[in-house]
Parts: C-alpha cells; sequence; structure tokens
C-alpha cells in the first residue's frame, strides 16, 4: 500500500509518499518521495515561530510539494494515486495543523481515500526506525522509554508496548528546545538557536579554559520526572545583565553552561527513570536528540551506572520534523480512518 503522509505541526511543511510491502507480521518500508520545506529562512527574522506566517506559507506549499511528489513518482493527480492519507493532527500550532488537515480531507474526497489522524510525538518516537529508502522496523525490548525532546515538548514516555503509551513527566514551562532558542536569541545567535548554541559551545570544550559561570540544574534532585527550564533561561538573562557587553569567550563559557546545565537535568531524569522501569531500550528524539553532548553524556551515564539497554536515536536529518515519520505512524494507526479530524494544539499521549 501506498501512503501520503502530510506534516505542518510548526515550521516545516512535508509531503512524503512511503510504500509498504511484505507481510502484516513483517512489513517492508520505503519511502518513494520526501519532499520537506523548511520556513527556517522566513521566521529567523522574529527570532521564532510566527503562527500566521507560518499558516500562509503551508498554505502556499502543499500544492507546490504534492505536484513535486506526484511527478517524481510519475503518479497522476487526476487518478487515485494512493491508498491513504496521513496527516498530523496535533500537538503543535494549530493555524498551521489546520492547514494540513483541511489538504489532507481535499485530497481525501477527490481520490476517494481514508484519512489517519497521526500524533506529531509518536511520529517522533518512531523517527528512530525511519530511514529515507528501505528500512524494517528492527524487533526491541520491552519496556521502553522515550525521552522526547523538541521545540515544543519535554517529557519521559514509557513506552509499554508498540502503540502503548503513558508520560511519566514532562515540563512545566519551557520546553529544552525552547530554552535553546531564546537563549541563542540572548547570545545574538540566528533561529533555531539549538545548534548554534551547541556550535559555540563545542568550541568551548575544545579550549577547555577555566570558567566561572555556573547556571542552575532546575529540578535535577526532584522526585518526580518533571523538568523545568524557564528558570535556566532567566538566570542566563541575569548573567548576561550582570556582565554587560559581552565578548566572544564569555558568550562561549555562557554556551557551554547552559548546555551542560540542560543536559545533566535531562540525564539525570532519564537514568533514574531507566532504573525504576527496569526499561531494557531508550528512545531518544525530537529536534535536541541532534545534540552532541546529550548523546554522549546519556551513553556516558548508561555505561558508568551498568545499565544493559539499547539506546536509540533518529538518523540526524529525522531528528527535526519531517513526514517520513507521520506516514510510519499511519501505515501503524491505519485503522483508525477519521472523518471529522480536528486539529489539537496540545494534543497528548
Ligand atoms: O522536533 P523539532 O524539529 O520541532 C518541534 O517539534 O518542536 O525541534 C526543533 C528544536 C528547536 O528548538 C532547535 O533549536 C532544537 O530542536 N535543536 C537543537 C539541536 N538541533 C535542533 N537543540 C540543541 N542542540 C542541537 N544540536
Ligand atoms: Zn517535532
Amino acid at each position: 500500500m501506498k501512503i501520503l503522509s502530510i506534516e505542518t505541526s510548526c515550521d516545516e511543511t512535508g509531503i512524503t509518499i512511503l510504500n509498504v510491502t511484505g507481510s502484516e507480521n513483517n512489513p517492508v518500508f520505503e519511502v518513494l518521495a520526501n519532499n520537506l520545506y523548511s520556513q527556517i529562512k522566513i521566521h529567523a527574522q522574529y527570532g521564532g515561530v510566527y503562527p500566521a506566517l507560518a499558516k500562509r506559507e503551508h498554505i502556499k506549499n502543499l500544492p507546490i510539494l504534492l505536484e513535486k511528489t506526484l511527478k517524481k513518482l510519475k503518479l497522476e493527480k487526476s487518478k487515485k494515486p494512493i491508498d491513504m492519507i496521513a496527516v498530523t493532527s496535533g500537538p503543535g500550532l494549530e493555524p498551521a495543523l489546520w492547514t494540513g488537515i483541511v489538504f489532507a480531507k481535499e485530497l481525501s474526497k477527490k481520490w476517494n481515500v481514508p484519512v489517519v489522524p497521526v500524533n506529531h510525538m509518536e511520529g517522533h518516537v518512531l523517527s528512530v526506525f525511519a530511514k529515507n529508502g528501505k528500512f524494517k522496523i528492527p524487533k526491541i525490548k520491552f519496556p521502553a522509554l522515550s525521552l522526547l525532546v523538541s521545540g515544543g515538548h519535554t517529557e519521559l514516555v514509557l513506552v509499554k508496548d508498540w502503540m502503548k503509551y503513558k508520560k511519566i513527566g514532562e515540563t512545566c514551562d519551557d520546553a529544552s528546545g525552547e530554552a535553546f532558542d531564546k537563549v541563542a536569541r540572548m547570545l545574538s545567535l540566528p533561529y533555531p538557536g539549538g545548534p548554534q548554541v551547541s556550535k559555540l559551545s563545542a568550541l568551548g570544550r575544545k579550549i577547555k579554559s577555566i570558567s566561572e559561570i555556573t547556571l542552575p540544574r532546575p529540578m535535577m534532585y526532584s522526585k518526580n520526572y518533571d523538568f523545568s527550564f524557564s528558570g535556566l533561561k532567566t538566570s542566563v538573562l541575569y548573567l548576561i545583565q550582570k556582565i554587560g557587553s559581552l565578548d566572544e569567550k564569555t558568550k562561549i563559557e555562557i554556551a557551554r553552561e547552559f548546555e551542560d546545565s540542560v543536559v545533566d537535568v535531562l540525564t539525570h531524569k532519564t537514568i533514574k527513570a531507566i532504573q525504576e522501569h527496569k526499561i531494557k531500550t531508550l528512545i531518544v528524539a525530537g529536534g535536541v536528540s541532534a545534540n552532541t553532548q546529550l548523546k554522549k553524556i546519556l551513553k556516558k551515564k548508561i555505561k558508568e551506572n551498568n545499565l544493559k539497554i539499547e539506546v536509540l536515536f533518529p538518523n540526524k536529518k529525522l531528528s527535526t520534523d519531517n513526514a517520513i515519520m507521520i506516514s510510519l505512524v499511519g501505515y501503524f494507526r491505519r485503522k483508525n480512518k477519521k472523518t471529522n479530524i480536528k486539529a489539537n494544539g496540545g494534543l497528548s499521549f
């Protein structure tokens, strides 16, 4: 079967066609076309995603991406080129989500094919198995734990079995990626700030200079699995105000200490959850999972604590938003066809 998937939850417009062959118990996936249009440049001037602009851009780009996708596969728009549509219904920016949903509904009527709504966060969980090509999903051991870290979310989710999720902790305020983006702005770095802060901090790690800059590790030792990154961001702001004008060396030191703080807190709680819930597989996903330091420290702590678990990260290109992960969830949720899909900005596990 061929699945067309649509992703418009934030600032990436994505359309993918996934072909599924093989048997029910041993499906083989192949991404036949994957078109992604990033609006980063448009939002960069505002230092973050501007919802009304995101909506306008999705509306403009969806038909263009569809055309490109069908053309690549020599499929005709007038005939029924696919068997099913999967569309992100939440969480995300509602005006942006609606553009994808309305587009999916129009195509569904035109081609007489069903539409399946997809939870974007489940997409990130499955993104660790996805490839922009041919792939199978390997057997993993349960229970698994998913650390989901993105621009809008930071949560720890227990995966008892496929499609059986239970959120055990989340951020009380800002998401970790959001904190990276806000600190980047304070350091006059462009949006999205995560990779920029990370690059700067890597310079600091090379120099190995002794820094006097220290930042808090918010909620690191709290008894639950919740996080808080808003106070950390404010600490950076006060620190910058106190220092006055920032030279390059101080910027590097702030970036490094900030990254250390986020990584310390995320790692500490993840290790605690692995131990308490006797986790056998760790899935780290979402935009911040591309952070090299997070990957390095998590693996180091897993080793130090003698935890015998498998650790899965997505391919770097699939760590941020894409439509491949949406098509994969669409396949597993294919029985959940809906005609009255609504955008749900706060959709949760
Ligand atoms: O998953 P994603 O593409 O979008 C959401 O669903 O939010 O994540 C984007 C977030 C941004 O906040 C970005 O700054 C962050 O992921 N990010 C990173 C890195 N690469 C992307 N944060 C830290 N280090 C990185 N290398
Ligand atoms: Zn995302």
